[in-house]
């Protein structure tokens, strides 16, 4: 009789893509080189390894032509030498297939979870998801149905994820869902368009429903949200990293579901530097009174932002905060109920690029309570000391309305 390795190899080569060997506990991943589907492979070694094994992908190159769902995993290495790169030549099946977030109406490529997970990187191992082709079928659309996340991390618990490369992401590149304890170190992402068309909607990492997650050592380059804490998010912790170009640390949006609560809380970003980002750290949420359906339109929803600090940090931006309260619609300015309180922003450092440091269009309905702007230094690049602009904050420190 064949031993079990020896089977699993003669059986895969039946498919037409990549195949597995699988030696002990550790299933190795060969593929096909000649851009033929190796997601049935990749998908196989997880279902023959991923309970107390490791998945191994080789320094080559996997083409990926179809959604994988890789749930369930429990004290898993994922050790990733090569690149995998998404095909984008068949739109619509993307368009049909991708796998449903539960937010926003969106849609995933790859949902990837478990207990227990290493991810390992090295530094080089990468996603591509041949972005640019959907920078330019989407021509700025923010959320086109169906364009999908490179990578949903879901229901993943005491996790760590570190050296991956993310580049040309179809949309959002990862979005950490219905989890905890999870570490993200060492993260290089950049998503870049080469033409007229933007890179818009390529957020660096969203959190949802997350809690005890930490971001350390990122270096992100995109064209939306560099990390962006949404619905229901605690005890979030990101430092010693850079951010290029995007639009700084986010917090939403958020109330765009009626009737729903969300709430952001301890979000603590030190030692960070960001280099040509529109803010440091913004809030958006929606009107207090509907407007529209989700994905595009909403509101509605309540909640609150509380307890979180900026420091420690470094910048060349345009303001450094912003914080609105009619994102995407227009009037019904004064109705959002979703609480801001206990934000400080201290030890700051660096230049701004306009005169407006901060703009805080609060709701009448919950004024934000205690904004604090504490030992920070800013140069300008525009003759001028350094504008507050207010409406609806009730207590603040270190700065005038
Ligand atoms: C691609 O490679 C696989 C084996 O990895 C092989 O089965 C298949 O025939 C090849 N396809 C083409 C078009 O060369
Ligand atoms: C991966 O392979 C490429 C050639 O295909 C080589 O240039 C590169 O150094 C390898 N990387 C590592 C980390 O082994
Ligand atoms: C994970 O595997 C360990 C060891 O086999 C086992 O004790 C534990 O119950 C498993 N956890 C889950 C969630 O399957
Ligand atoms: C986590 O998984 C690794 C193997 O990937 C194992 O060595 C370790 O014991 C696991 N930790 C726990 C707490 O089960
Ligand atoms: C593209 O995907 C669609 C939807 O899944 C499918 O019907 C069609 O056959 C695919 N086209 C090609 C060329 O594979
Ligand atoms: C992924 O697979 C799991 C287990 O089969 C299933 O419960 C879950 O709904 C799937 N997720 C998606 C987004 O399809
Ligand atoms: C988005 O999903 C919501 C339910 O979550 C649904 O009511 C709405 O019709 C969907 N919108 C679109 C444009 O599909
Ligand atoms: C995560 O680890 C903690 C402590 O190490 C443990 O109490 C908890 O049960 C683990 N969670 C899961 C989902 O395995
Ligand atoms: C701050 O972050 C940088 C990386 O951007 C790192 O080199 C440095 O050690 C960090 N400083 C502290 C005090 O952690
Ligand atoms: C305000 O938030 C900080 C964390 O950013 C926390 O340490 C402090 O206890 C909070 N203050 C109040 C009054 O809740
Ligand atoms: C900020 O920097 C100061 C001096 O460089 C240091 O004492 C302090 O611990 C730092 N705070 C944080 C939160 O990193
Ligand atoms: C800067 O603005 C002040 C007051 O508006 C003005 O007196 C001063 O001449 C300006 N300096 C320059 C270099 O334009």
């Amino acid at each position: 009789m064949l031993a079990p390795s020896v089977y699993l190899l003669l059986l895969a080569t039946q498919a037409l893509g990549g195949h597995v060997v699988k030696q002990d506990a550790t299933c190795t991943v060969h593929p096909s080189g000649n851009f033929t589907d190796d997601s049935p492979a990749i998908v196989s070694a997880f279902k023959l390894c991923g309970q107390g094994g490791t998945i191994q992908f080789v320094n080559q190159t996997y083409w990926i032509e179809k959604v994988m769902n890789t749930t369930g995993l429990n004290n898993t290495i994922i050790d990733l030498q090569g690149t995998l790169l998404w095909s984008a030549a068949n739109i619509s099946y993307w368009l049909q297939n991708s796998l449903p977030t539960g937010f926003q109406n969106q849609t995933s490529a790859w949902f990837l979870g478990g207990n227990n997970i290493t991810f390992d990187g090295h530094g080089f191992g990468t996603f591509d998801g041949n972005g640019q082709i959907w920078y330019d079928f989407t021509k700025g659309v923010s959320n086109l149905a169906g364009r999908p996340h490179a990578l949903t991390i879901w229901n993943t618990h005491n996790s760590t994820f570190k050296g991956i490369r993310f580049v040309q992401s179809q949309m959002w590149t990862m979005t950490i869902s219905a989890s905890s304890f999870v570490d993200m170190l060492d993260i290089f992402v950049s998503s870049t368009s080469n033409d007229s068309q933007p890179a818009r909607n390529t957020d660096g990492a969203d959190t949802l429903d997350s809690h005890h997650i930490t971001f350390r050592g990122w270096e992100v380059h995109n064209g939306d949200d560099s990390i962006a804490m949404k619905r229901n998010s605690s005890d979030i912790l990101i430092e010693n990293s850079i951010f290029y170009t995007g639009l700084g640390v986010a917090i939403g949006s958020t109330g765009q579901y009626p009737g729903e609560y969300e709430a952001i809380e301890r979000v603590l970003t030190r030692n960070c530097t960001f280099i040509g980002t529109r803010y440091v750290g913004y809030i958006k949420t929606w009107t207090g009174v509907q407007q529209g359906f989700p994905p595009n339109g909403g509101g509605g929803g309540t909640g609150a932002w509380t307890d979180s600090t900026f420091s420690n940090l470094t910048m060349q931006v345009a303001q450094i905060t912003q914080c609105t309260t009619f994102s995407g619609a227009v009037g019904q300015c004064d109705t959002s109920t979703m609480q801001i309180s206990n934000i400080t922003w201290s030890g700051l450092k660096g230049n701004l690029l306009a005169s407006s440091v901060a703009s805080l269009k609060c709701s009448a309905a919950a004024p934000c309570q205690d904004l604090k702007i504490l030992n920070s230094s800013f140069t300008f690049a525009t003759n001028t000391t350094g504008t507050y602009s207010c409406h609806a904050v009730t207590s603040t420190e270190g700065f005038t309305c």
